[in-house]
């Protein structure tokens, strides 16, 4: 079988690449480099000279696109390549709307055209904007506060109009925040753990935005990555949408604990301004996980934060 994934030279693209690759599956990269570079794809060569095959394309080269589904012929598609910045979004709402909406139209284009048997999208928690309900799952109120999160529920929207009009099979994950090996610290959603981790190894304390009481759920990129390979492959799953968490929190003050802990020393964090725009809350409900895909198996987070 053929996996095409977009995004591949990043952070969760490269992950789900590693794995396909490791199970002796084919894996057709996309990636333009906006928010990597191209270590992952030498660590992904170096794991298959075969089996890879990469390109370096913006998925809003419609042409270049057609190209490459026409000639390499996937089976599945990966749709992980994104502006994955709340922040960006919010400085240039129409370059990310250009990438994270229509981007994703032409992914699902070129997917209806050349048969592609499911597509499965990298859609977001920041679907939900800070509507208090908590844990949030597939039925919550969606109420992004940001570009970045209605792109991403318009992503999801289109996901389900192509499943309904054109019976392209389509499952949209959102994830809540991803962390583990290969993390840009930049990145807004677990960058935050590469961050402590880099300075309190160094011996440097960091900066905590607001008062440290803000939680997150923690979801460890290998899981998020066997997650992504049962919805694609789970006969039962098409058209659906999965809330991506562990369903359990951790406050950002108890991150700097826990790696402060790892590290052995004796820091206080140096709190500055809360963001604008940064979520208080955030828990998934991963009932759906369990019990449509039948994965469990979450990492603990203490565990995740150790194998860094
Ligand atoms: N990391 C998280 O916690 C998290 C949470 C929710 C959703 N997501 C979503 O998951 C997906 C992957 O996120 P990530 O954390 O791996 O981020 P990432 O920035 O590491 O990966 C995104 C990749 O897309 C590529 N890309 C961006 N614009 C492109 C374009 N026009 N053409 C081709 N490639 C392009 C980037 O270069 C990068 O390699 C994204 O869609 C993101 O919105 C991530």
């Amino acid at each position: 079988m053929k996996f095409l994934i977009t995004g591949v030279a990043g952070f969760i693209g490269s992950h789900i690449a590693e794995e396909l690759l490791k199970n002796g599956e084919k894996v057709i990269g996309i990636d333009n480099f906006y928010s990597s570079s191209r270590s992952n794809i030498e660590l992904l060569n170096n794991l298959s000279k075969d089996n890879f095959v990469f390109y370096a394309v913006d998925i809003r080269d419609f042409d270049k696109l057609e190209i490459i589904f026409a000639e390499e012929k996937p089976d599945y598609v990966f749709h992980l390549a994104a502006v994955a910045s709340v922040q960006k979004s919010i400085e240039d709402p129409v370059f990310s709307n250009s990438v994270n909406v229509l981007g994703t139209l032409y992914i699902l284009e070129l997917s209806k055209k050349y048969n592609i048997k499911r597509v499965v999208f990298s859609s977001s928690a920041a679907v939900y904007g800070d509507e208090p309900n908590l844990p949030k799952n597939e039925n919550s109120k969606t109420a992004p506060i940001s570009p970045y999160g209605y792109e991403k529920l318009i992503g999801e929207y289109y996901m389900n109009i192509y499943n309904k009009l054109y019976g392209l099979e389509t499952v949209s994950l959102r994830y809540f925040n991803v962390y583990g090996e290969r993390q840009d610290p930049s990145s807004e959603y677990s960058g935050v753990i590469s961050i402590f981790e880099d300075r309190l190894k160094r011996g440097e304390t960091a900066n905590i935005y607001g008062d440290g009481l803000q939680n997150r759920d923690f979801v460890y990129v290998k899981d998020v990555a066997q997650i992504n390979i049962l919805s694609m492959l789970n006969k039962n799953v098409a058209g659906e949408i999965f809330a991506v968490g562990t369903g359990k929190t951790t406050t950002i003050l108890d991150l700097f604990n826990i790696i402060k802990n790892k590290y052995n020393i004796n820091l206080e964090p140096n709190f500055v301004k809360a963001r604008n725009g940064d979520i208080r809350e955030s828990r998934a409900d991963n009932s759906k996980i369990i019990n449509l895909l039948n994965f469990d198996n979450f990492t603990e987070f203490k565990t995740g934060i150790l194998k860094l």
